[in-house]
Parts: structure tokens; sequence; C-alpha cells
């Protein structure tokens, strides 16, 4: 059985198919125009790719690294000297990353050509692959340069994830876990505990519904899109305590996977959640096998340092957290309850 999910963003709509064997699906989804297409990818993306007719392949570095603004024009030189039209379309094969880079390329070769996007990690199928944020690293930050460009569609093969490393499954799990305590639309019932007995396809559906109505009603980030940073704010705040050396090595959704434990404690502690629900999001994180401990020798003064700096908390300590109408925003948490938190969860002073 395959899956569509709409996204809806009017002359901009697309669709996200999603199903076991459905890369034979790909040459459909490019535009008529299309002559011919430029197929980004990786080394370790093995799988096999026919556009329907004349393409060449460009392989990008492998890791985080990739993402600079120098693999975007080696992408766009290539694409020029292949000979890539306006009408013509960019195919990008891979996690995130590719994703990301081969996106961004897009958006700004010859002004905008369309692209779409073959996500092969859980985290693209997921998350990076649907909402049309793309972009790449500075050396003075993450995703510091992109822009929105939607894709033209999304093909979404669980084969592809065959091949996928213990860890990178780990990293999807977090995103995964994070969604089973979001809703597409305000007054909707999240599945919790629930989404743990469904099979892979019926979570990556849940994720790519969720993610594709939150971004309908929010393309550019004001409002309900910050959901989706449930578990985000120390994620992030431990991924810097990681890139700057110190004691912390977890992929992204490991790290949202802590992060989510810590938000749970926090809104708990405020007295918007209870214990049973706290237990909850331990409970879905357990099941995926996902770490739910601070990392030891980690100071909770510096980790509310990076929070404070993160851009996602706007101007005073916002967090996203759950509650009694679900989860939301919340402005103005004051900052001995995040420290204290930390320390319930065995951070020293
Ligand atoms: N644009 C967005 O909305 C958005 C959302 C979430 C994450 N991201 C970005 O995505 C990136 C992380 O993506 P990711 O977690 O997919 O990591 P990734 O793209 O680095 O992929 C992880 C590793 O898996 C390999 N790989 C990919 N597909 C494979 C397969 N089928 N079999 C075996 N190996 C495979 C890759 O080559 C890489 O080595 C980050 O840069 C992050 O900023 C973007
Ligand atoms: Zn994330």
């Amino acid at each position: 059985v395959t899956t569509t999910v709409p996204v809806d963003l009017g002359d901009r709509s697309y669709d996200v198919v999603i199903g076991h064997g459905v890369l034979d699906r790909l040459a459909k989804m490019l535009p008529a125009t299309a002559r011919q297409a430029a197929v980004v990818t990786q080394a370790n993306v093995s799988c096999p790719i026919d556009v329907g007719g004349p393409s060449d392949t460009f392989v990008l570095p492998d890791g985080e690294q990739a993402k600079t603004l120098g693999a975007v024009e080696e992408l766009c030189r290539g694409f020029s000297r292949a000979g890539l039209g306006r009408g013509d379309v960019v195919v990008a094969v891979g996690g995130g990353v590719v994703t990301d880079v081969a996106g961004f390329a897009a958006a700004s070769y010859l002004r905008g050509v369309a692209v779409v996007h073959v996500p092969t990690t859980l985290v693209g199928q997921v998350d990076a692959a649907i909402g049309g944020k793309t972009g790449v690293n500075l050396p003075e930050g993450k995703n510091l340069v992109g822009a929105f460009w939607q894709p033209r569609g999304v093909l979404c093969d669980l084969q592809t994830l065959e091949t996928l490393p213990r860890r990178e499954w780990a990293s999807g799990r977090g995103e995964v876990a994070k969604c089973a305590f979001l809703v597409p639309r305000p007054g909707e019932v999240a599945p919790g505990n629930e989404l743990t007995q469904w099979d892979l396809q019926e979570q990556v559906e849940w994720c790519v519904r969720l993610k594709a109505a939150i971004v309908s009603a929010d393309e550019r980030e004001v409002g309900r899109r910050m959901l989706l940073n449930y578990g985000h704010t120390l994620a992030h705040a431990l991924e810097a305590v990681g890139l700057a050396g110190g004691p912390v090595d977890l992929r992204h959704g490991e790290a949202v996977a802590v992060g989510l434990v810590f938000s749970a404690r926090l809104a708990q502690r405020l007295g918007r959640i209870d214990e049973d629900r706290v237990r909850e999001h331990l409970s879905v994180l357990g099941h995926f096998g996902l770490p739910t401990d601070l990392p030891e020798g980690l100071h909770a003064a510096e980790l509310l340092e990076y929070m404070a700096r993160d851009k996602k908390t706007l101007h005073d300590l916002t967090f996203v957290l759950d509650g009694p109408d679900g989860v939301e925003p919340l402005r103005g948490v004051e900052e001995t309850d995040v420290v204290a938190t930390l320390a319930a969860m065995g951070a020293e002073p």
C-alpha cells in the first residue's frame, strides 16, 4: 500500500508519497518541462535511481561538513556545465544533508529550478525533506544561509532505509518520538504511546501528516511551526556542547530524546502535566531505545547559557512545553526552574 500526503501551499502544493519500493514513481513526479535531471546524492546512498530520461549525477561529500556554500557553488557549476536549464529538475537522493544542500542549490541556480526530494534516511523522510527549508552552514553557525524552496514532490521509499546505520535510525526515531506528542491541528489528540504500536509506514505517515499540516498553516515559522521544535531547545544546547569538545556524543535525534525528557520534567515542575504523562514520554523513548539521561559531566549554567542563545527561544526563555491543551510555546520560563530541572536530571550546578 502506498500513501499520499498532500502538502497544501496554494500553487506550490505538492505530494509526499510513502511506501515500500515506490522508487519507480520518480519519473512521474518530475515536472513535464524537464528534458534532463541533475541527481544529487552521496556515496553511502546506494539506491537505484531512474529519472526516465537523461541525467547527470553529482556526489556530495559525507557528513555535516558537506553543508557549505562551496558545495553549493560546485553543484551549480556542475549544473551549468551539464546544460541544466530553467525547465529542468534537480533530484536530491539522500539524507537531510543532501536535501538541504541540493534544495538550496536548486533554489539559487538560475534563480530557482524545480527540485524533487527522495529522502533515504528516517530523519529525511519524517522531517528534512518536507516543508521547504533548505540551506547550508557557515563557520559561525548551522543553517545560517538558506532559502524556503518547496519541492515539486517528495518520495519516501521505506525500502531505502534498509541499509541505514543504527545511529541514523536512532536519530530519526528521536524525531518520530517527538511527533507522538504533537497534533496536526489544535484540538486533536496526540497518539503518545499508541504510536509505538504502529508499523513503520504508519509512523512515517503520521509524522509527514503532522509536518504537512503545520507547514501549510505556518510556512515561514512565525507561529505553529515552532511546535516542531519540541525537545529541541536542550537538544541544540547539547549539540553545541558536543561541537565545542564537551562530553556529549549524541546524534541530533538522540539529543532530541534527552530534550524531550527535559521538556516533560520542566512541564511537570511547572504543574502543566502529571507524573503519568512524564512516564509516557519515557515509555515512548524507551520503546525506540533512545537515551533519556543527560550525559555525565554537564553543568546546568553552561546548558542554560546555550539555551538562552538559541535563536528559537526568542528574547526571553521560551520553551515548547506539554500541558493541558497539548504542546505549546511558553514564554518567560524562570531560570531557576530550568536549572532545578537540569539538576534533577543529574547536571552539576
Ligand atoms: N530542512 C529541514 O527542515 C531539516 C530538518 C531536519 C534536519 N535537517 C538537516 O538534515 C541534516 C541531518 O540529516 P540526516 O540525519 O539525514 O543525516 P545525513 O544526511 O548526514 O545522513 C546520515 C548518514 O547516512 C548516510 N545515508 C543516507 N541514506 C542512507 C541509506 N539509505 N543507507 C545508508 N546510509 C545512508 C548519509 O550518507 C550519511 O552518512 C542536518 O544537516 C540537519 O540540519 C534539515
Ligand atoms: Zn530535529
